[in-house]
């Protein structure tokens, strides 16, 4: 790395050594330490054939890179996966992605590698083959394994595609990780997009999430191209899923897809951008980055994120109606009572900023006059003017927090989160707060 790239990569954020990434795969919490793989592209700040990268951290912030996890051989890609930790050992489960001629002749099948040190994987080879795949459903669009455990057996589900529709979920089950059974087509009705991506189940809060491509878009609610979903709930004994609670969006933001959390913990990460759109970041030799990690609860039948960031808390202020600070990286938050109206404004340097309103009733995200633009794919006003809008959940109370990053901005109200990609300069530093509410607190911290 240069001293160009190294001074313009994120300070809070997995990014790749070099070159491309999306998915986040395989979080795992392996002897005390959190490990997290990415899909991985190291020769190219483009997508091409897909490697496991690797980062492990103590304390989900600080991430030290481990060699390349997994590496693509002739024939097959290593699509994304999960990880699970069996008999002493770190096992991962993924996508070996065969493009023959491209089109219907493309062999996605679920295979198994395994490692003693955590470092160094071995491959196993198919362990969820196209023979286990219903006849129903294409050979072509059978990828990201997402393993976990209930009682004595392992559960994987799968995306797939059904013959005549959209994207579906499959569940398998197994003993020992190498014998898997198919147990069904966990909704059994095809989902709004062209295809599912990257299932994800957490035990912990007991939710089911998952990505679609081309969703038609649904008011205020998945106005990206590709969107993540979640549902409450859990798996009957004929594994069929059954919901118990909210169906809804994961993240009201530009960029935000392809979700995994721990098994163990109920943590996620996500891929902090999104397909079909510019990395204005290639001219740093990056494109691509993950979340922060943000733990999950149920709070009022909802989805409720908080930005796992421990840092020094350097001001505080309380009572304002008008503030003025700087603020480029780390958190802010904002816990305001008998609010009336809320204007932020992030990033600022003169006339360029990124802002956060309360308007008409919506929290209101503008990146519009934010340093350099993002050319996006979606076509409606929204999307084009740079906004994303999210809803007011919070009661008499509202609790707010934001993390920045050099290129990025994770808003966080009442729980429910909007994540979004900014290219403003590094000088721009401008933090402005006008706040109309009974009482607020404002508390600034750094790393
Ligand atoms: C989701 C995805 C996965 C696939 C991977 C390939 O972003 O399309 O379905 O396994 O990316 O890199």
């Amino acid at each position: 790395m240069n001293e160009v790239q190294k001074n313009n990569r994120p300070l809070l954020h997995i990014t790749g050594e070099r070159g491309w990434i999306n998915d986040p795969n395989g979080l795992v919490v392996f002897n005390g330490e959190y490990h997290v793989f990415f899909q991985y592209y190291p020769h190219d700040t483009k997508w091409g054939p897909m490697h496991w990268g690797h980062v492990k951290s103590k304390d989900l912030q600080h991430w030290e890179y481990l060699p390349t996890a997994l590496y693509p051989d002739e024939k097959e890609m290593c699509f994304s996966g999960s990880a699970i930790v069996w008999q002493d050992r770190l096992w991962l489960m993924y996508t070996g992605h065969t493009e023959n001629e491209g089109g219907d002749t493309v062999v996605e099948q679920q295979c198994l590698a395994s490692s003693t040190d955590g470092v160094f994987f071995k491959k196993h080879g198919v362990v969820i083959g196209k023979d286990l795949l219903p006849t129903d459903y294409l050979i072509k669009d059978f990828r990201d394994p997402k393993v976990f455990r209930h009682g004595e057996l392992f559960y994987c589900i799968v995306a797939a595609k059904h013959r005549t529709g959209k994207g579906r979920i499959l569940l398998f089950t197994s003993k020992d990780l190498f014998k898997w059974e198919f147990l069904n087509d966990v909704f059994g009705v095809d989902g709004q997009g062209t295809m599912t991506e990257c299932p994800d189940y957490n035990p912990a809060v007991q939710m089911i999430a998952y990505s679609q491509q081309f969703a038609p878009q649904c008011g205020i609610e998945h106005c990206n191209v590709h969107s993540t979903y979640y549902c409450f709930g859990g798996f009957d004994r004929n594994g069929e899923f059954v919901s118990d609670g909210e169906h809804s969006i994961v993240d009201y933001g530009f960029d935000f897809y392809a979700p995994q959390t721990f098994e163990t913990e109920p943590i996620m990460i996500a891929w902090l951008n999104m397909w079909d759109r510019d990395n204005p970041s290639e001219q740093y030799g990056f494109s691509g980055q993950l979340t922060i990690a943000r733990r999950l609860s149920r709070r009022d039948g909802r989805l409720y994120q908080v930005p796992v960031f421990e840092g020094i808390q350097v001001a505080e202020k309380c009572n304002f109606t008008h503030l003025n600070d700087t603020f480029t990286v780390g958190k802010i938050t904002l816990d305001l009572q008998g609010l009336n109206g809320l204007s932020i404004k992030l990033r600022r340097k003169g006339e360029s900023y990124a802002s956060f309103d309360l308007q008409d009733g919506q929290w209101v995200f503008n990146r519009s006059k934010c340093g350099k633009q993002i050319a996006v794919s979606e076509t409606d006003e929204d999307s084009v003017n740079g906004i994303r809008r999210m809803p007011v959940v919070g009661g008499e109370k509202t609790h707010i927090e934001i993390v920045s990053d050099l290129y990025s901005l994770e808003i966080f109200a009442d729980g429910l989160a909007m994540s979004s990609l900014v290219y403003p300069s590094h000088d721009a530093d401008g933090l402005e707060i006008v706040v109309d509410a009974e009482t607020c607190i404002y508390k600034k911290f750094e790393i």
